[in-house]
């Protein structure tokens, strides 16, 4: 007589209950290996019943194969994941040691740039300076036609400046917060601007197209020359101790009338002449002025009762000279292993 088949079916979705709730309770090897053999030893359940093999009907006789073979592979594989996870806790024996080192959280660096910032507006603030800020996204208006910068101005071309759409651009300097500065504020004004600005520049050493600077404005009556290089020298000495010195040379921008520029005496090597500042004795830093009249008539300010003088400041420039740091790329590539360092 042939057994019933589904009985025999039904038998074998008991003994997979039965497996899975021993299993689960294994603790250890010595229990997981008693349950294989319970199951899948040679004289174990699941040979128990591929026995009857013979007694069922020819028909059913693959199918009871194929069931038998899919329970024999569950059963095992679940042995299996059973041990190695076993093995892992017996590893570390379940005991963990309060008393190790965590592994401590990374911690953010600030950006050198951030640091040197922070500090020109600690040292402008202690000589009375507030600080402005002002869009990065300008008009042609603020950013070179209040400025007094004509319109075939080279740096008005397409070359050298970002245009968006509508007449709207990155800014090129930090000038801008001179000319919004000063229609929202009567005289006395006394600020200075940092920010980024953005040119048209292919990276390298020494160029980078987004880059730092900062900006200072001083209108008020009787505003001379020779407060525009007393600032500046206070700053470069506050900052690089006092043995800087600092220079002007004639120069032109359109917004300022007479134009310089103005160049910190190397800090490497004192003034002697070194690598870095080309065995000249003195680097470069950026440009400054007396604020042209025709600037004042954008902001309606009477030209006759106030004079001003305004800068610009490489906050790059200064960071490199400051940290002895040689390419202006890595202040942009957020490299941990250099953040780090200040
Ligand atoms: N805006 C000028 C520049 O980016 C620098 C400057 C600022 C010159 C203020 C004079 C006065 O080169």
């Amino acid at each position: 007589m042939a057994e019933s088949f589904e009985i025999i079916l039904s038998e074998l979705g008991a003994l997979e209950g039965a497996f899975k709730s021993e299993s689960d309770e294994v603790k250890g090897p010595q229990a997981l290996e008693e349950i294989r053999i319970k199951y899948l030893g040679r004289k174990g359940s699941v040979a128990q019943y591929f026995k009857k093999m013979g007694s069922v009907s020819t028909a059913d006789k693959p199918k009871l194969g194929n069931t038998l073979n899919k329970l024999k592979d569950e059963f095992q594989t679940e042995i299996d994941r059973i041990q190695v996870s076993l093995q892992t806790k017996s590893e570390d024996n379940g005991f963990i040691d309060l008393t190790l080192p965590g592994t401590p959280p990374q911690v953010g660096y600030r950006n050198p740039l951030m640091l040197v910032m922070d500090e020109i507006k600690e040292i402008f603030s202690s000589m009375g300076f507030s600080t402005e800020t002002g869009p990065l996204v300008e008009t042609e208006f603020y950013n070179f036609e209040a400025l007094n910068v004509p319109a075939d101005h080279p740096s008005r071309d397409l070359q050298d400046t970002f245009y968006l759409e509508n007449d709207l651009l990155l800014r090129t300097h930090t000038s801008p917060v001179q000319i919004r500065t000063m229609q929202k504020q009567k005289p006395p004004v006394r600020i200075i601007a940092l920010g980024r600005c953005f040119r048209k520049d292919t990276p390298d050493a020494s160029h980078s197209p987004e880059f730092h600077q900062c900006e200072g404005l001083v209108v008020d009556k009787g505003i001379a020359f020779s407060h525009l290089k007393g600032t500046l020298l206070a700053f470069a000495r506050k900052l690089f101790g006092p043995n800087i010195q600092v220079r002007f040379r004639p120069s032109f921008f359109p917004f300022t009338e007479p134009s310089a520029e103005y160049d910190f005496s190397c800090i490497i090597c004192s003034g002697k002449g070194c690598r870095t500042c080309k065995k000249t004795g003195w680097l470069e830093i950026s440009g400054a002025g007396m604020v042209d009249p025709a600037v004042f008539g954008y902001v309606d300010y009477d030209a006759e009762i106030y004079t001003g003088f305004a800068w610009g400041m490489g906050i790059e420039r200064i960071a490199m000279m400051k940290y002895g740091i040689d390419d202006i790329r890595h202040f942009y590539e957020n490299d941990f292993r250099f953040l780090k360092q200040f």
